[in-house]
């Protein structure tokens, strides 16, 4: 297949765009800076139409980063990123003749809120804070691939794992030094994926034509942030001794820890294990140590 990649220059697409070559797929890098295949601006809603010609999937990464502090220009642009990019992306499916095949969105557990100890799979509902609204607005602004036919998928992604960005980049440094430690009460759950799965469940995601809809992309093993930190302590032969109070975290990161450090997601892959998928990394030691040692 030819296929169109947004966000290929980012943490998953840079795993992703060669894990697709390796597959025989031709893929056209569809990004905001000069080395992009194919250049969009999706503030401007601007997008190089007529190289979009031929692609046969699409995968829609690009987004502003969550992991940073929730200034009020920040919160527009990490809803703004997603849900302009998202439409655009629809709109230009849409008009394409031939039509793509499949649309393979990036969404994330954090559109189920702050949920506690319930179990959370495709049906659950969604939440009231701040990404969650983010997560359905998102989401919806696909709905022009949709309801021209085209098979769309939403991958609503734990915390990827990898030492080469994202969350776990963040924490190994100082898990390393023994300066690691829960994170608030520990009890919150964290959902998360190994980066081989994460790009497996994108692949698959392509493929398999029976998956459509909101899909989440997670190991069938959540666990707390208590267990967490112990693992990787472990993991890194050092112990993690210095818990991180919540109001600490507050203070630090502002809304944004509320948000994703200290917010409870307790979710399964249902989805995906009806259709089959088999996770390289179902736990969570065996992960951490792939990730860290990658
Ligand atoms: N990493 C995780 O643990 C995780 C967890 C849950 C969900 N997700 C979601 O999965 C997607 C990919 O994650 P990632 O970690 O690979 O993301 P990332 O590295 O932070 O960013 C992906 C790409 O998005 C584009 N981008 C950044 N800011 C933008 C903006 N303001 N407007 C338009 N495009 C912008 C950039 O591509 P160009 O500069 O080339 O345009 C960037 O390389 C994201 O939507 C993220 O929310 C990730």
């Amino acid at each position: 297949m030819r296929i169109g990649v947004t966000g290929a220059s980012g943490f998953l697409g840079q795993r992703l765009v060669p894990a697709l070559g390796a597959q025989g797929h031709n893929v056209a890098r569809i990004g905001r800076g000069a080395e992009a295949d194919i250049r969009w601006d999706p503030s401007a809603g601007m997008i190089d139409v007529a190289r979009c010609a031929g692609i046969d999937a699409f995968v829609h990464l690009a987004g502003a980063n969550v992991g940073e502090r929730w200034t009020p220009a920040h919160r527009r642009e990490i809803r703004d990123s997603r849900v302009y990019g998202t439409a655009l992306i629809a709109h230009t499916i849409a008009a394409l003749t031939p039509r793509p095949r499949v649309l393979v969105c990036a969404s994330a557990v954090g559109i189920y809120g702050d949920a506690g100890d319930t179990v959370l799979d495709e049906s659950s509902p969604s939440g009231s804070d701040f990404l969650a609204e983010v997560g359905r607005e998102w989401e919806s602004a696909a709905d022009p691939a949709r309801q021209a036919g085209v098979r769309t998928v939403h991958l609503r992604f734990g915390v990827v794992l990898s030492r080469w960005g994202g969350a776990l980049a963040r924490m190994l440094p100082v898990f390393r030094m023994g300066g690691g430690g829960r994170l608030g009460s520990g009890r919150q759950w964290m959902s998360w994926i190994s980066m081989e799965d994460a790009v497996g469940a994108v692949q698959f995601a392509l493929e398999r034509e029976t998956l459509v809809g909101a899909v989440n992309a997670v190991a069938p093993s959540p666990v707390t942030n208590a267990e967490f930190t112990e693992t990787l302590a472990r993991v890194v032969h050092r112990p993690a001794l210095f818990p991180v109070p919540a109001f600490a975290l507050n203070l630090m990161f502002g809304e944004m820890a509320q948000g994703t450090l200290l917010a409870s997601q307790r979710v399964i892959p249902r989805k995906l294990l009806a259709a089959g998928y088999a996770f390289r990394h179902a736990t969570l030691e065996p992960a951490l140590r792939a990730a860290v040692n990658e």
